[in-house]
């Protein structure tokens, strides 16, 4: 009854300009093992759930590269006609696998991440399957915080164990993307994971879920419930995404379950959402600098990440803690500090064009 759910829709916008909308990072080779990230996902959850079972939700734009670079029958594709974040993409593939099965147990994965500890990953995540089989329960993977970064979901769990198993604990508040102040708290107080964006929950479990605290959307993916997994479902299914609000899961459902639990993930969980997360993965020389480019010449820098293309020439002096990158003829320079702020800026870029 285990089924996995690849979430590939996203266009990885803090990581522009490598990523970008015709190409999103999900489909790079970041790290440069010559596997993709959602290549490396795929990779991962086949030795959990049987191949026939992982489904990959994306924009209808995608579909060619996803079946390219997984080689999986196009079925298992399922796309959106426009991009409406997680909760409606996670709605559509929970009625989806429902009507083919009853009792599927679901793990919902993002399609860009870096895990290391892969025999850690399979045990860890069939603690969680076998929980959440368990009873109407919502299981999310937390990570040990180590900043007080913004850019997460965070978890206060309940420091007395779950009475069904022992190292899944039960979850108090979960916080999606606090201000800058609430995460300091948070992490000062030792009582707050990371929401890694795994999750493992029964089909029937999220979509009660639905039906309670987002009813509407809810509502566009059951209208025509019986198109699911005939020759009518696309077009179904695109009248529901362009009707269904925009909404993340996090913010949907997680922050109003009262039924969610949390398992510790230290399997060697990295969100390579920013450059920062990339830079903290990459080979650095005695000074810091993680660099790229057959052509590039650091003088007096520390601790950049420099990317710029092997035939390009270049000299950079003076540079501290900064992103240099260069892709496509696209040039950007900013604080690594400031890298949160890259997918606000990119919408002023885009306004002012
Ligand atoms: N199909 C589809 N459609 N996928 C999408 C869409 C969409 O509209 N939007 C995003 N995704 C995919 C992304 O490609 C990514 O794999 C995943 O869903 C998560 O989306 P992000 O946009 O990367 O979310 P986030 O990083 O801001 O926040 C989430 O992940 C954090 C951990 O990395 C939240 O769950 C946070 O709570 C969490 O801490
Ligand atoms: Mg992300």
């Amino acid at each position: 009854n285990n089924y996995a759910i690849i979430m590939a829709g996203g266009i990885g916008s803090r990581f522009w300009p490598m990523s970008k909308e015709s190409f999103p990072k999900q489909f790079l080779d970041v790290l440069g093992t010559g596997e993709s990230l959602i290549q490396m996902t795929y990779n991962r959850l086949i030795k959990v759930v049987p191949a026939e079972h992982i489904y990959i939700v994306t924009n209808e734009n995608y579909k060619t590269l996803v079946m390219d670079q997984l080689k999986i029958a196009s079925g298992q594709v399922l796309t959106e006609p426009l991009r409406k974040n997680t909760a409606p993409c996670i709605a559509y593939a929970a009625h989806k696998i429902y009507n083919l099965n009853p009792d599927a147990n679901l793990i919902v994965a993002p399609s860009d991440h870096l895990i290391i500890k892969e025999d850690k990953f399979v045990d860890i995540i069939n603690k969680a399957l076998a929980r959440s089989e368990k009873d109407d329960c919502l299981v999310t993977l937390g990570i040990k915080p180590s900043r007080p970064d913004t850019g997460y979901g965070y978890i206060q769990f309940d420091n007395e164990s779950d009475l069904l198993m022992g190292d899944v604990k039960k979850v108090k508040q979960f916080t999606e993307k606090p201000n800058r102040e609430l995460a300091e708290i948070f992490v000062k107080s030792g009582d707050y994971y990371w929401n890694s964006g795994i999750f493992i929950w029964k089909a029937a479990t999220i979509i009660k879920a639905f039906e309670k605290f987002k009813p509407e959307l809810n509502a566009h993916f059951t209208t025509k419930g019986n198109d699911y997994n005939t020759e009518n479902e696309q077009a179904f299914i695109n009248d529901a995404f362009l009707a269904c609000e925009d909404i993340s899961i996090d913010f949907a459902i997680l922050e109003n379950a009262k039924n969610v639990y949390v398992v510790l993930a230290n399997f060697g969980w990295s969100d390579l959402g920013t450059w920062g997360s990339l830079y903290a993965h990459l080979e650095k020389d005695v000074e810091g600098n993680a660099v790229q480019g057959d052509g590039t010449f650091l003088f007096e820098t520390e601790n950049c990440i420099v990317k710029l293309p092997d035939n390009k020439l270049a000299l950079i002096q003076g540079l501290h803690d900064h992103i240099v990158v260069e892709s496509d003829g696209v040039l950007m320079i900013v604080k690594q500090e400031d890298e949160q702020k890259i997918k606000g800026y990119l919408k002023e870029m885009k306004a002012n064009k």
